[in-house]
């Protein structure tokens, strides 16, 4: 079993190694040393980046609201060579933030990188009928969370002179998607989020970023692909007529959280196949 995983660890680093001598580039582990926090990790578009992340050098601590989910991520990413840890994290309870960051601390010593990428879409209908408790929880889980969660991050990355958070946002938030109107509206207040968050820690040296994702292949996207009319409705309005994957959210985060992004921030990078999302 552990000689399975380091093959395992061996064919991801040649793998590395080939993925940057096919692209003509020579520098190694860009994010050698860092360490990272992402959020809703176990799965989809935050398991992508977590590997990511983890493949160009950084100690990435994984999590989600439940241990089953971590555990098994944490030993996929371990098996292939990765620094990769993980724990329970519900973003929207402020104990398991807390212990996230605690944890991160004690493991290496600090946080560099913060990736905010958990999400709920509790509504499906017109926006006028949602609840009071769809409001809550959408606005809970997707907004408060993350600013209270970049809170608790930032004065970890002040001690080491700076850091990098993205923000996930959606394609939602420029182009709205009809029937998930709160879910859409959250997702524009992360834009604002960032906005707003590049001004204030800018002085600190932390940058902030979102990536605003297309319709990618995920369980949370299911009810967009799961039958074939839905999907071919959804795919004319893509120039790249597919779905994306979520491993093609993964470089451009990678990449914002590096040194070759440093002056970088308060920007979005939609990932959507030439979706209509802005002029
Ligand atoms: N897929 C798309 O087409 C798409 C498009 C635009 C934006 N996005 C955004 O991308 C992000 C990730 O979505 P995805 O498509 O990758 O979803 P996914 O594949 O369904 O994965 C969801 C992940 O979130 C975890 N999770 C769910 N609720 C959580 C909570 N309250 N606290 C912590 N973790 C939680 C899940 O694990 P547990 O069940 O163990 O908690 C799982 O690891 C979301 O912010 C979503 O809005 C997705």
């Amino acid at each position: 079993m552990q000689k399975a995983g380091l093959l395992l660890g061996g064919c991801a680093r040649v793998w590395k190694s080939v993925r940057m001598a096919s692209s003509g580039v020579t520098r190694r582990n860009p994010l050698e040393n860092k360490v990272a926090l992402v959020t809703a990790s176990t799965d989809g578009i935050g398991f992508a980046i977590a590997r990511r992340l983890a493949q160009d050098g950084a100690h990435v601590v994984i999590s989600s609201r439940k241990q089953q989910n971590v555990d098994k991520a944490v030993n996929i990413l371990q098996g292939e060579g990765l620094s990769v840890t993980g724990t329970v994290c519900h973003v929207g309870k402020a104990e398991d933030r807390e212990r996230l960051v605690a944890m991160a601390v004690k493991l290496h010593g600090g946080i560099d990188i913060l990736v905010s990428n958990a999400a709920v879409n509790p509504f499906f209908g017109h926006l006028l009928d949602a609840t009071e408790e769809v409001w809550d929880k959408v606005l809970n889980v997707n907004v408060k969370a993350a600013a209270l969660l970049i809170k608790t991050v930032v004065p970890e990355m002040e001690k080491r002179g700076g850091g990098s958070v993205v923000i996930v946002s959606s394609i939602g938030a420029f182009c709205p998607f009809p029937g998930l109107g709160p879910y859409c509206v959250s997702k524009i207040a992360l834009l604002g989020l960032s906005k707003n968050l590049a001004i204030e820690l800018a002085p600190k040296n932390i940058r902030v970023n979102c990536l605003a994702p297309g319709l990618i292949r995920t369980n949370f996207s299911r009810a967009l692909w799961k039958d074939k009319a839905t999907e071919d409705s959804m795919k004319e309005s893509m120039h790249i007529r597919r779905l994306g994957e979520p491993e093609e959210c993964a470089g451009i985060v990678a990449f914002m959280c590096s040194e070759d992004a440093s002056y970088i921030t308060g920007e979005t990078v939609v990932v959507g196949g030439g979706t209509p999302s802005r002029l």
